[in-house]
């Protein structure tokens, strides 16, 4: 029987397990995938007896993901630009392996939604500087963003952000995020605001072209009052759900074998499941 978890402090509230399960059982495969509460201190032990403990690898979420990457042997290019890993695996060698799928499943989500999101001319905005900021960043500017505008609450942050990824970047306050978004294609909430609990993303989408997008990568609720703003002002909203369901399919084919789908099934069990502790 092949082997994977997510690991995590805490654990609970992840979303990977409804995934990888749901995939396990529609492939017929012999396989399982668990939950690991792991402490920030007994990170390197776990990973060191990753395949002692019967796993083939594991997904690794807050707070691990930076020490994910430093404690692999080999990391890819997604992983080390992002600086943080969120898909690990052992080699024949046991030799363990990072990469990063967050950029991968954002852009493959919103090039599925929204194939015209960059019409090579409208600049981008990216709002928020944390770990999920950076791979959007990154994954926009890999697939042809020729200019993203990157706002924060912390301007410091976004600097720092936008360091990593020369001239492409350019920081603007986060007081001058509405007149800034003035004729942009794409806005992307990579901030946690909008999330079940927390105060909602203040912004004007009227000054958005028609045709523009508005991705959220909040996914709890499943449309956020972002994206219910987006769609009643007749722009096209992404939720940040297809981008949780697409940064799963790396990790399960390498663990399993198998490139799974996503498909209008999965969105619906696993929107079934949030909003649910
Ligand atoms: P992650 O690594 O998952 O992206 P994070 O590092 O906690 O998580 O980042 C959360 C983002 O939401 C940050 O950009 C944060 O802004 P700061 O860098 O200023 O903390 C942003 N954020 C959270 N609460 C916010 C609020 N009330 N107003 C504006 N931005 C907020």
């Amino acid at each position: 029987m092949k082997r994977a978890c997510v690991i995590g402090w805490p654990v609970e509230h992840s979303r990977s397990p409804a995934i990888h399960r749901y995939w396990l059982k529609l492939y017929g495969i012999d396989g399982a995938y668990e939950k690991e509460a792991v402490r920030p201190e007994e990170l390197a032990s776990f990973l060191g007896s990753l395949g002692k403990r019967g796993y083939a690898g594991a997904n690794v979420t807050l707070p691990h993901k930076e020490e994910a990457l430093r404690l692999a042997s080999i990391a890819d290019e997604a992983a080390r630009a992002i600086g943080a890993a969120n898909t690990l695996w052992l080699d024949g060698a046991g030799r363990l392996h990072a990469s990063n799928s967050d950029a991968y499943g954002f852009m493959t989500n919103l090039n599925q939604e929204a194939p015209h999101w960059n019409d090579g001319r409208r600049p981008v905005m990216v709002l928020g500087a944390g770990g999920a900021a950076r791979a959007i960043v990154y994954g926009l500017i890999a697939q042809g963003a020729s200019r993203v505008l990157l706002a924060n609450r912390t301007r410091d942050r976004a600097e720092a952000l936008a360091g990593a990824f020369a001239l492409a970047v350019g920081v603007i306050d986060w007081e001058g995020r509405n007149q800034s978004l003035t004729g942009c294609g794409l806005l992307v909430n990579a901030t946690s605001l909008g999330m079940t609990g927390k105060e909602p993303l203040d912004i004007d989408l009227g000054v958005l072209p028609p045709d523009a997008v508005v991705a959220d990568i909040v996914y709890s609720p499943h449309e956020t009052p972002l994206l219910a703003a987006a769609r009643t002002r007749g722009r096209q909203p992404v939720d940040g759900l297809g981008m949780l369901l697409y940064q799963a399919v790396p990790g399960f084919e390498r663990w399993f074998g198998v490139r799974p789908e996503v498909t209008a099934e999965l969105r619906t069990h696993v929107a079934a499941t949030l909003g649910v502790p």
